[in-house]
């Protein structure tokens, strides 16, 4: 079984801030740098999301609250079979997302991308996702539901990279990772966005996805705590990262790879400088 993503450099784009290749079409895009570029997650059934505002920054954070929204999965295989992602296969390697409203959905995606998967280096599940079954909780916090659904996806894609993307609430990160691993899991992705709030221009209060510079030292202690259990699992570190610096201390702890989220929205050349650092410092 593979444990590494060879990635000419590794660094990925995150789910959710890349859509579902947008990037792709803007000029000077510098994909010398991408390694992989991960789709915004999939689910069973297609989500409108939610209505705006969607996002909301402050000096050293963003609140997000899309709502998930993407096509579903019929909709996106569609496509997907009609070519209409050709364009960024043809710039980088892709991550396919998943995810669902509860237990079954997360089984039928996974039954239905089987004939897809050659178009992907790997599948990472979102188990964010509020699972609508259990009054919105993630997936994770039913512990042996959870590994059962690990368990019986890695038989339904037994070939497939699979990657676990995982948030820092609902139990401690280093024994889900552990769980993943004895499910014969590939790889993490810590950490995803933590739950916050906001307010609209009424004053209103609004419920939504912390992501962004503040993420960075819990991002690093969560790949740091995974990485002391667990020394073969592939790690893809998400949350926080802007600068050169940031991407050298999340490999400094453990990370395998280093993912690239709300940067984007600033300045793609962030990806170019962070990816150039990442190649002359691996050299060394
Ligand atoms: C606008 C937006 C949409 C996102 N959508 C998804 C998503 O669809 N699936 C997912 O796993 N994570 C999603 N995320 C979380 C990011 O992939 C990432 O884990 C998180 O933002 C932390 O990294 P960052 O600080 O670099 O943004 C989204 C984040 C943002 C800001």
């Amino acid at each position: 079984m593979l444990s590494k993503l060879n990635l000419k450099v590794p660094l990925i784009i995150a789910s959710g801030p890349g859509g579902f290749g947008e990037y792709a079409k803007i000029d000077g895009f510098p994909w010398k740098y991408v390694g992989a570029y991960t789709l915004k997650t999939v689910t069973y059934n297609k989500k409108s999301g939610n209505v705006p505002p969607r996002m909301y920054a402050r000096d050293g954070y963003m609140i997000n609250r899309i709502g998930l929204e993407n096509p579903g999965i019929d909709q996106f295989l569609d496509a997907l079979e009609n070519g209409e992602y050709e364009f960024l296969f043809k710039k980088t390697n892709v991550i396919l997302s998943l995810g669902g409203d509860n237990y079954q959905e997360y089984i039928e995606v996974t039954k239905k991308v089987k004939p897809y998967l050659h178009k992907f280096i790997a599948v990472e599940y979102n188990f964010s996702c509020p699972n609508v079954s259990k009054g919105g909780l993630s997936m994770v916090t039913d512990l042996i539901e959870w590994q059962s659904l690990l368990v019986e996806i890695r038989k339904e894609l037994p070939d497939t990279f699979l990657i676990a993307k995982l948030g820092i609430e609902g139990g401690f990160i280093e024994n889900l990772v552990e769980k993943a691993a004895q499910s014969g899991w590939n790889g993490v992705t810590v950490i995803n966005t933590i739950r916050g709030l906001m307010f609209n221009d009424d004053g209103e209060i609004l419920l939504g996805g912390l992501s962004g510079p503040n993420l960075l030292p819990i991002a690093e202690r969560a790949v740091y705590e995974v990485r002391k259990k667990l020394s073969d699992i592939y790690i893809i570190s998400s949350g926080g990262v802007y600068k050169e610096e940031d991407a050298k201390q999340l490999l400094k702890v453990g990370a395998d790879a280093v993912s690239i989220g709300s940067a984007i929205f600033q300045d793609e050349q962030i990806i170019s400088r962070i990816g150039k650092y990442i190649l002359e410092n691996l050299k060394k």
